[in-house]
């Protein structure tokens, strides 16, 4: 093993779990797991006798096995993983769970004595997000979705799941979108591909917009597609958690119910955090702890 990656290792001991990715510096979830942690130790001690702790591994992609590798060396519980290695990931663990393998791109990972198991929780953080902020039930019911990079697919994907009558789907690039139908036709049969035209009637027909693209991240940005027009009926969901999005603002504007997303992110981590430990997540810790470390961001 390289020095540089066999440095991110100094401090970690048995039992703790951290986050990979690139980069991994800015993330909320140490803040979040590290709170949960403290609360899980004074209910229920460590096997090895200490609080886990939550580590940053920033790797690349050549290098993201070997961490793999050295973290099961360390007898690491489990890690997370992000942005650019979800997919790269679910090709290198014993087992995917279900969905993981359905979506084909994995947040979580969990050590067993045959070695690593892979989940995706972002789809049970999206899941809790929409029935608990917005009190949305997706049976019978229409979608259209907004992006079609991992988070759209992974928001697509779940919808589906969930029992959603229809899905609209739109993407800046529409072949990506194309391509994705194609390569699971029987799946994403319930899925209609929009066009920019086609936009403006697919939201007048949806009960629930969500935005998956990655517009909203900077405060100068726009809405992230054309002619929408919301309704004080709709349903409204933005992935994005750091600020109100133009897209939020103008939903809000309209009347509609529309929701950030914060509560994906601590549900996301609510669920690795339960799969660690076999014990429930201290919510309203970990919120706490997350509202706390985007008011320093
Ligand atoms: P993530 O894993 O968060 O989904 P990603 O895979 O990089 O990130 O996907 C980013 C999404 O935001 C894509 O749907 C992207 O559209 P393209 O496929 O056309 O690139 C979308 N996106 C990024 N910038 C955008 C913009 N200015 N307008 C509209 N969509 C945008």
């Amino acid at each position: 093993m390289k020095e540089a990656l066999k440095r991110q290792f100094e401090n970690v001991k048995p039992g703790d779990v951290g986050i990979v990715g690139r980069p991994v510096q800015h993330s909320l979830s140490p803040a979040m797991h590290n709170a949960a942690f403290q609360t899980w130790d004074g209910v229920f001690r460590d096997k090895h006798g200490a609080t886990p702790r939550y580590h940053l591994f920033d790797v690349n992609r050549d290098e993201l096995n070997e961490l793999l590798d050295g973290a099961r060396t360390c007898a690491m519980r489990g890690l997370n993983i992000t942005v650019p290695h979800k997919v790269a990931a679910a090709s290198m663990v014993t087992r995917l769970d279900r969905f993981a393998a359905r979506v084909g791109a994995i947040n979580t990972i969990a050590a067993t004595s045959d070695g690593w198991v892979g989940y995706n929780t972002d789809g049970t953080g999206f899941e809790n997000a929409i029935a608990h902020k917005l009190e949305f039930d997706p049976r019978e019911k229409k979608a259209v979705v907004l992006g079609a990079g991992g988070t759209g697919r992974l928001i697509v994907t779940k919808l589906l799941e969930m029992g959603a009558e229809s899905v609209f789907w739109w993407n800046r690039t529409s072949e990506k979108i194309r391509e994705a139908i194609d390569s699971k036709p029987a799946e994403y049969s319930r899925i209609t591909a929009v066009t920019d035209d086609q936009l403006k009637s697919a939201v007048a027909g949806a009960d629930l917009i969500v935005n998956a693209t990655s517009v909203g991240l900077s405060d100068t940005d726009e809405m992230p597609a054309p002619g929408i027009a919301f309704q004080a009926r709709h349903k409204v969901f933005d992935v994005i958690y750091h600020r109100q999005t133009k897209f939020l603002q103008t939903a809000r504007a309209a009347g509609a119910h529309a929701e950030d997303g914060l509560e994906m992110l601590l549900y996301q981590g609510a669920k690795a955090f339960e799969i660690w430990t076999a014990t429930p997540a201290p919510i309203e810790v970990m919120r706490e702890a997350l509202v706390k470390s985007l008011k320093k961001v």
